[in-house]
């Protein structure tokens, strides 16, 4: 597939704003959808619109066998079991129901719980509630020079009270990436298990819980290519065995009676109550088959172009500050020098160009970078160097944005 060809397949680039086409560099905060998971999602509601696991009719379980179908589209891209993989409405819900389901009940007082200083929100927040109700620690590891949780670093905060080691494969405001493998081996020499927040990762980097040695990895359908609303929650099988049902209700009950008896349905579905996100998860299926179609070689080396592309023409303009130059992925980090970065997004926006502003949910890394916030520019591999283009010549004239406004 070649660039051009692929931006065809997403009727978003045929819009105009403002009487030009919009160049969108916030795709760290989601991408867009290609029209093949839009038509996926409407073959939903046109064709097969009813529920999944309780209908005797034909078309229920023509939706069972494409649900089904797409767990295994999922599972074969991460290289896991079906019955490894549960649906959840993205990475801060997974991460929610591993803490609920797995730490709430099996961590104690005076285990720890292993994080870094530049974890999202959802990668921060439930530990902190696990903390106060088990009486477990969080330790939130400083990262290095190189803005990296490295093995050596973990090394000097692991011990046997270590439970949990959970960090993001990349960084949603640094791009670094981190050697999950190698992570997950020291983290195993302790007995703690290993959460990998591959929010953004999986969407650009071919992933291998087995090869990496991944116990849970949660992601989110929209980053990469897929609907809002839905994510994964993968779990080796053994450790899915030890979680306990946190969110209950139809679907993942067998049979209940009023002694409070209750048999519940097999893992992986004993974790998805209710109704779930139909249209989402055949949406994903379709997501990851446009990622295979595209394949991760390209998108490595499109995103690897654009990135190497846009930092160069940063470094050129005196008045930015970079905080990321050892990036990984194509996400930088930036300021304006003076310009406060919600400013300087709302004058980026009016010059057609959408980037992210402020802390990016990675609030605990305010002393590591030594600013409040920063501006974000994230692309995905359907980004041109066109687009690269018309973003620094709007740094260029950010110093004096003012004057670029009227
Ligand atoms: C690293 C990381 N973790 C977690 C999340 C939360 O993802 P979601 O809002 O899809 O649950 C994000 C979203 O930006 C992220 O970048």
């Amino acid at each position: 597939m070649n660039l051009k060809q692929i931006r065809q397949d997403f009727p978003i680039f045929k819009k105009k704003f403002k009487g030009k086409p919009l160049v969108y560099f916030d795709n760290a905060s989601t991408t867009f959808k290609p029209l093949s998971v839009i038509k996926a999602m409407d073959r939903y509601y046109l064709e097969y619109p009813v529920n999944a696991g309780r209908g005797e009719y034909d078309l229920a379980h023509y939706l069972e066998t494409e649900i089904e179908s797409s767990r295994k589209k999922v599972a074969d891209f991460i290289n896991a079991k079906p019955q490894e993989i549960v649906f959840t409405t993205g990475t801060t819900m997974g991460i929610n129901l591993i803490a609920q389901s797995y730490a709430m009940h099996l961590l104690k007082p005076g285990d720890e719980i292993i994080i870094t200083e530049s974890e999202h929100a959802a990668n921060v927040l439930p530990w902190y509630q696990v903390a106060e109700k088990t009486g477990a620690k969080v330790v939130i590891i400083d990262l290095d020079a190189q803005q990296r949780l490295t093995p050596d670093l973990l090394k000097i905060h692991l011990n046997k009270n270590t439970k949990i080691v959970s960090f993001a494969s990349i960084s949603n405001v640094l791009g670094t990436q981190t050697n999950v493998q190698a992570l997950a081996k020291l983290a195993h020499t302790v007995g703690a298990i290993v959460i990998v927040d591959g929010a953004q990762s999986v969407p650009h980097r071919a992933t291998d819980v087995q090869m990496q040695d991944i116990d849970f990895l949660v992601f989110s359908g929209h980053k990469m290519l897929g609907p809002t609303g839905i994510g994964v929650l993968y779990g080796k099988f053994q450790l899915l065995e030890k979680m306990k049902p946190f969110f209950t209700g139809g679907a993942m009950s067998l049979r209940f009676n009023k002694d409070h008896k209750v048999k519940y349905a097999p893992i992986p579905h004993v974790f998805e109550a209710g109704t779930q996100n139909w249209s989402g998860i055949i949406g994903l299926k379709a997501a990851i088959e446009y990622l295979e179609k595209v394949s991760f070689e390209l998108i490595h080396s499109q995103e690897k172009k654009l990135k190497d592309y846009c930092l160069a023409g940063l470094k050129k303009i005196d008045h930015i500050k970079v905080y990321n130059p050892e990036t990984d992925s194509a996400i930088l980090a930036f300021n304006i020098v003076g310009v406060n970065p919600q400013d300087a997004a709302t004058y980026f926006n009016s010059q057609g160009v959408a980037v992210r502003s402020g802390q990016h949910c990675a609030r605990n890394l305010v002393d590591f970078l030594k600013t409040d916030g920063t501006v974000r520019w994230s692309a995905y591999f359907y980004n041109t160097i066109e687009e690269v283009d018309r973003f620094l010549d709007a740094a260029k004239k950010g110093r004096n944005f003012l004057d670029a406004y009227f």
